[in-house]
């Protein structure tokens, strides 16, 4: 089979669902007249998905702050510069839930309306399902005691809704480690509730440190070790609730500079804050106010975020068997938007993400702009999971065709290009450049001294990783460890590149792991590269912090991958030395010098995720099985696709007969 004809096979499949047809918005007008209605109506109605929990809500929705025209269309009454956190609150002291809002009148009719705006052909929901109703704690049955009291693993298989097998009630060992026991204390006192629910957890809970900054605010990327362990523990709620109420905090609002970030994108953190009820002394309200990178130190974009959003809901599915919530039409919609914002057209000739520098767990200037790993391998993760979740709609298909297509030539662009080992490292040293032909090796134009002395010498003879970055002549040769873990996990890398990239690092085993796992990145930047490509940052300094620091969060993520391949052992070797260190230390935030030696210069202690983190590498360890909901495997149609792709050679001319190509590659 020709490359192209294997592609195009799996692209028009369109994923493995077959669509039915939009039953209630296709025929809807889409058209509206004025760009700040459009707002209000966005706002309005993700508002009203999700926080039904409050009649106060209902009052500024329904009287006093929108008013509904002749037409139907809303509008703002009174005051027209209403703040978000005027919207996301919630009236704590009223334990009365509002049902749902139908879609028959009142303002079940604005619902309908702004699901046009969206343009998210999805369907309208009956009453109720948008309800953020009590979780019920589901146990799983998947766990089987025998008579002896332990786990019968042979029953741990996936249950038929497709539950990981834990749960609260499920058996466990009877001693609990008393470091494990401490991190379950400080992990349940970094609990945030919003209206009396858990919904996240809290970054940092330092109480030596002077300047809380905004680590007193519940991140995105830093609550997922968080909810890992919830799940891993069997309490979903925490877990379902941040998932709902994160989804209703995903833009549509102006946020920085009268600019607008893309419909879609997930904040970074959000804060609950508690505030006086008007008119009246003796009550307060909570209100859930987000942050999207406006007040971010640097103003960096969470394009993670949203990434890491998708692959939690679908760990949650997983995890409870509760299916019901990825299922919803919000999240549905949300998962939509945030696929929309990711595949939508730019300028941009690769398949890999387009990202501005700081957009992910590295938030701060070092270099890593332009098409960084960590991101790669979300997106193809979260790419994974939505095409799992999304529920068939003949109104995505030619979202679901978007998305096939990239994961094919995500996943070849970054296997290709971006693997270095011995072997290929000598290639790009004997590089001609220069080449201008459809046909050229050295594609990028990549100057062969970029290979330095020290990266052959570091290179073991077995292993190899993937690079950084790869930009038109320059690829950054760093090893980062969170995106060369996360391609394990989700499949992006091979089955031997994922070995040969634990490979490596047993080989490196006293630079990446040395007395603190996990480095971030190796090696650092220094001297003049330090202060060209950081500005001279003073907290990125080498070996500290992002430039070369050592993170303990990290530890679950080299866990999964470990389990993933069959390598528990190096997971174990790292979290003993871990174990050694981090209570004593209490839980820092990361370590600095080349042996992470010291705890990190402005370290927080009592960071949430490298205590969540460790939890979540001990609990895997101790029930591999249970990493089956953050794993991915391989899908054989992209396993095909590739390797039409592979063997029918890369370098190939590109002649006339493949001229027409749906990518370019
Ligand atoms: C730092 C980290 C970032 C993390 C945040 C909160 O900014 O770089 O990844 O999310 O702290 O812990």
């Amino acid at each position: 089979m020709a490359t192209s004809d294997a592609v195009l096979q799996v692209l028009s499949g369109a994923g493995p669902r077959s669509f039915s047809s939009d039953l209630c918005f296709s025929n809807l007008d889409l058209a509206f007249r004025s760009k700040h209605i459009k707002y209000v109506r966005k706002r309005a109605s993700r508002h009203m998905k999700m926080f039904k929990c409050s009649s106060v809500l209902q009052d500024c929705i329904g009287k006093q702050w929108f008013k509904r025209s002749g037409d139907g269309d809303l509008y703002l009454s009174g005051n027209a510069t209403i703040k978000r956190l005027q919207l996301l609150r919630c009236k704590c002291q009223q334990a009365e839930r509002v049902s749902g809002v139908t879609t028959e009148g009142g303002n079940g009719t604005w619902f309908v309306d702004s699901a046009k705006t969206l343009n998210l052909n999805g369907a309208v929901n009956s009453p109720g399902v948008l309800e953020l109703g009590e979780t019920q704690q589901l146990t799983s049955e998947t766990e089987v005691l025998t008579s002896n009291g332990s786990v019968n693993k042979e029953e741990e298989s996936l249950t038929t809704n497709g539950a990981v097998g834990t749960g609260r009630d499920a058996p466990r060992k009877a001693s609990v480690d008393p470091i494990e026991e401490e991190a379950w204390e400080l992990l349940r006192d970094s609990v945030v509730y919003y209206c009396g629910s858990p919904i996240g957890t809290i970054a940092a809970n330092d109480p030596t440190s002077s300047s809380v900054l905004n680590y007193d605010q519940v991140f995105i990327r830093d609550f997922i070790p968080s909810g890992i362990a919830f799940l891993l523990k069997g309490e979903y709620d925490i877990v379902r609730n941040f998932l709902l109420h994160t989804l209703q905090l995903q833009s549509w609002e102006k946020t920085m500079d009268c600019h607008s970030p893309g419909q879609g994108l997930m904040p970074a953190s959000f804060k609950v804050r508690t505030f006086p009820l008007d008119g009246d002394d003796s009550a307060t309200e909570e209100v859930l106010d987000p942050d999207f990178g406006e007040a971010a130190i640097g103003r960096v974009a969470p394009v993670d975020s949203g990434l890491w959003w998708i692959i939690l809901l679908r760990a949650y599915g997983k995890c409870s068997g509760d299916l019901s919530v990825q299922e919803r039409i919000d999240v549905q919609t949300g998962i939509k938007m945030i696929l929309r914002l990711c595949l939508a057209d730019g300028f941009d000739m690769f398949p890999t993400l387009l990202v501005t520098d700081g957009s992910c767990m590295i938030d701060r200037r070092m270099g890593i702009h332009g098409h960084p790993l960590e991101i790669q391998a979300l997106f193809y993760s979260a790419l994974l999971g939505a095409r799992e979740m999304l529920t068939p709609e003949d109104g995505s298909a030619d979202l679901l065709r978007a998305l096939n297509n990239r994961l094919v030539a995500l996943s070849f662009h970054i296997r290709e290009y971006y693997w270095i080992d011995l072997r290929k490292l000598n290639e790009i040293y004997r590089y001609k450049t220069e080449e201008y032909s459809y046909d050229a090796v050295n594609k990028f134009n990549i100057y062969p001294d970029q290979v330095s002395t020290s990266l052959v010498e570091w290179m073991p003879n077995q292993g190899g990783y993937l690079i950084g970055n790869l930009q038109p002549a320059h690829m950054d040769f760093r090893f980062f460890s969170l995106g060369n873990m996360w391609s394990i996990v989700s499949g992006l890398a091979t089955r031997d590149q994922s070995n040969a990239i634990l490979d490596l690092i047993e080989a490196k085993w006293s630079d990446l792991v040395a007395d603190m796992p996990l480095k971030i990145c190796h090696p650092a930047l220094e001297g003049q590269e330090w202060q060209i490509i950081t500005g001279s940052d003073p907290k990125n300094t080498p070996w500290s912090y992002h430039n070369g620091g050592s993170w303990p969060t990290l530890l679950w993520q080299l866990t999964v991958a470990c389990i993933k391949m069959n390598r528990p052992e190096i997971a174990a070797r790292a979290i003993e030395i871990a174990e050694k260190r981090l209570s004593r230390d209490k839980w820092p935030e990361y370590y600095d010098t080349k042996k992470a030696r010291f705890i990190g210069k402005q370290a927080r202690l009592f960071q949430t995720w490298s205590i969540a983190g460790y939890l979540v590498a001990k609990l895997l360890l101790a029930d591999p099985s249970a990493a089956r909901m953050l794993v991915t495997d391989e899908d054989p149609e992209l396993v095909n696709a590739f390797s039409c792709m592979i063997s029918s050679n890369p370098r190939r001319k590109r002649g006339q007969n493949n001229s027409k190509k749906p990518f370019i590659i």
